[in-house]
């Protein structure tokens, strides 16, 4: 078939694309029939479903005795139980054991050019083995905790599967996070070891790690020891005796003794520990079972990536978020694939960079989010046009809702008009994706993240406190839930069982924040966050953790943080702030908040805006209005708020518009240039 014809076979038919179907008969999925007799076994009967992919996909040491345990009151489900298997064995001995041994399993670039390591199966498994010994001479136990406060090094990567092997819970902190956002989660998990490099290095500078940890730990008293890998040669790195370790001294002791053997783990023991943001000031802890969620992973690679031997995986998420676990290390690894890893950003040192490592490294599956698209779609084509990027065969998309224009965008320029886009919406609860296409099945709609997978039962609900939702002739809109278990689903929250049931305690199934709407083919478009979360640049963070941050300001008397739209981050970080009696409304004030934020959660979390106010809006019985305040930072006029009878002091709304008006008029120039330097460096995280 000629390039043209293939493109015009692929042409808009009311507004969808049909795949490219042509040589394809090798995918794991092929076309929208072999897809719809998959879609009715889910449907028919979900535990033979869930099982066949259980026994075609993992390893396991002893089957299981029940395929799913349910308690519907508790909303409690243990996936596979009775079943033992090991998720490092899963993901490097049997590989090596059926001829994979020689077969790059993890590809690194690091920032410079130049820096590139590769380790082959047999190469990991020599390298998990012996951090697995060493973690072990530092007591490491089944079920402890270890943080990982590290930059996308290979360490990471060891470090996880070493912990997976011991059968220890790894919970992964990402390395924006500073002071605060760091001391909450080892706090949480009461992680008895800490690994973390003396920097990491991004844009040309580095930036310390070990030393932000420093006066952290003085506040963390479970912790034991720290290891540090020296990356990025810092000097003066402070090691406080007798508690710090340097990773190469320790894994030194332990070059001849080998192997260690797996722990055999239940199916429904923890792997992780991750935190994401959730509706209160402190973040929910995560936790997802070795068995369910390893099936998970391992099977929604498989078919939404069509992942094959010879591929080129790049999932250029940060391996600190749950996309960077799922589909960076334990689904593609599950599968025998090999992994590239990229330590640095899109933009640095040139906006070429996505692409030179693409034909580099022959990439074949390019996973990414929208906001790095964004940022590179800004820049112009001329930085892709250059490279040859004719290996992609999958491009995928995570973390917000991409919009039709910045689809068209990947799709023309990347995927040269003929590759599909799997747009895949998925939490960090709920293991892997959810809602997305299969890639040479289903006929994608550019926004869309298309349909539930099979064996996913989404749906919208709605309820007397989402009066806003509206429902047009042909979209229904409303809660995005989740009715039925599927095996990713998280085991729990880690010692915050209120904060587990409160998923189910409004629909009496997994509710997941967002709200969607579903059209008349029964596709899903997501709308975003319902609850007070906010996806800045695909990075979901907390209003309640950023309000209890400025709260703690003297200055600050009450503050109330909301999303606002932004053209490259998809949200960015509004702030109200009524100050103390007598303090000054004044710029150095909101710097020094902005410095508050940014030290105490992270540059991600930084406010774009910061508008003083006299009062916030409140019902009558004292209650924020947060939606009145939300509207106001999305640019809403008193008149588009309409009835403000639950108001109890309406004069104060239209005082914080005027004041709106006038931030975004005075500031908007000299912010949005922070913005765009800021996000073009943060962008690829
Ligand atoms: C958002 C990231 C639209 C959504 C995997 C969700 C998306 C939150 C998409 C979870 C998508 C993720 N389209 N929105 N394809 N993927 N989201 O836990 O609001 O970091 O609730 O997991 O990101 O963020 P989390």
């Amino acid at each position: 078939m000629s390039q043209e014809s293939r493109k015009n076979s692929l042409t808009q038919q009311t507004g969808s694309y049909l795949p490219p179907l042509h040589g394809k008969a090798s995918a794991w999925v092929c076309g929208s029939e072999e897809a719809e007799v998959l879609y009715k076994q889910a449907l028919e009967n979900p535990e033979e479903f869930w099982a066949g992919r259980a026994s075609q996909l993992l390893h396991w040491f002893k089957r299981w005795d029940k395929v799913l345990e349910a308690d519907e009151e508790r909303h409690k489900y243990r996936w596979f139980t009775g079943a033992k298997l090991n998720a490092s064995f899963n993901c490097i001995d049997r590989h090596i054991l059926i001829g994979r041994r020689n077969k790059a399993a993890l590809i690194w670039q690091g920032e410079n050019e130049m820096d590139v390591r590769c380790f082959t199966y047999q190469m990991l498994y020599t390298e998990v083995c012996r951090v697995a010994h060493a973690l072990s001479s530092l007591r490491v136990r089944k079920g402890d905790r270890v943080a990982l406060y590290m930059p996308m090094i290979p360490e990471l990567v060891i470090a996880m599967l070493a912990c997976a092997r011991i059968g220890a819970i790894h919970t992964a902190i990402f390395s924006g996070y500073a002071e605060g956002g760091v001391r909450s989660r080892i706090q949480g998990a009461k992680a008895k070891i800490v690994i973390t490099a003396d920097a990491a290095i991004r844009a040309g500078k580095k930036k310390p790690l070990k030393a932000n940890l420093d006066p952290i730990l003085e506040k963390c008293p479970s912790v034991a020891h720290v290891v540090v890998v020296n990356h990025a040669n810092l000097e003066d790195v402070k090691m406080q005796p007798n508690r710090d370790i340097w990773w190469h001294d320790l894994v030194e002791d332990f070059t001849l003794d080998v192997d260690f053997p797996c722990e055999r783990m239940n199916s429904t023991d923890p792997l992780f520990l991750l935190h994401t943001s959730g509706s209160t000031g402190k973040p929910t802890g995560v936790l997802h079972s070795t068995g369910g969620y390893l099936t998970y992973a391992a099977h929604t690679t498989q078919w939404l990536f069509d992942m094959h031997d010879d591929d080129v995986h790049w999932c250029t998420a940060d391996i600190g978020w749950i996309t960077g676990h799922t589909y960076g290390v334990y689904g593609p690894l599950a599968l025998g694939a090999t992994v590239l890893m990229f330590e640095g950003v899109p933009t640095w040192p040139k906006p070429d960079r996505y692409w030179r490592i693409v034909e580099k490294f022959r990439v074949n599956i390019l996973y990414t989010a929208p906001t790095v698209i964004r940022s590179l779609m800004r820049l112009g084509e001329a930085w892709c046009e250059r490279y040859d990027l004719r290996t992609l065969r999958i491009l995928g998309s995570v973390g917000e809702p991409i919009s039709p224009e910045v689809w068209q965008w990947y799709y023309r320029n990347i995927g040269d008009s003929e590759l599909p886009i799997v747009d895949t919406w998925w939490q960090t609860e709920t293991g892997g994706a959810m809602i997305a296409p299969l890639p040479y099945a289903t006929r994608l709609k550019p926004g869309s993240a298309t349909r539930p997978l099979p064996g996913i039962d989404a749906t919208i609900m709605r309820d007397s406190t989402s009066p806003d939702m509206d429902t047009s002739a042909d979209r229904q809109s409303g809660h995005l839930v989740i009715r039925k278990p599927w095996p990713g689903i998280m085991l729990g929250v880690y010692n915050d069982e209120a904060k587990y049931q409160s998923y189910f305690s409004r629909f009496g199934c997994y509710e997941s924040g967002d709200g969607a709407e579903v059209d008349e083919d029964g596709y899903f478009w997501i709308l975003g966050r319902i609850d007070d979360s906010i996806n800045v640049s695909g990075h979901r963070l907390s209003t309640a953790e950023i309000e209890a941050v400025l709260a703690s300001c003297e200055e600050v008397g009450e503050a109330a943080v909301v999303p606002m739209p932004h053209p490259l981050k998809g949200e960015a970080i509004y702030v109200y702030v009524v100050t103390r009696d007598e303090v000054p409304w004044t710029d150095s004030l909101r710097k020094k908040l902005v410095e508050t934020v940014r030290r105490d959660i992270g540059a991600l979390a930084s406010p774009e805006y910061i508008q003083f106010v006299e009062a916030l809006p409140k019902t009558h019985s004292g209650k924020v209005i947060r939606r009145i305040l939300r509207k106001i930072a999305s640019g809403a006029t008193l008149e588009d708020l309409g009835e403000l009878t639950t108001v109890a002091r309406p004069e104060v709304v239209q005082h914080i518009i005027f004041g709106h008006q006038n931030i975004l008029l005075g500031m908007h120039e000299s912010a949005s240039m922070d913005v765009e330097r800021d996000h073009a460096e943060r962008a690829g995280e």
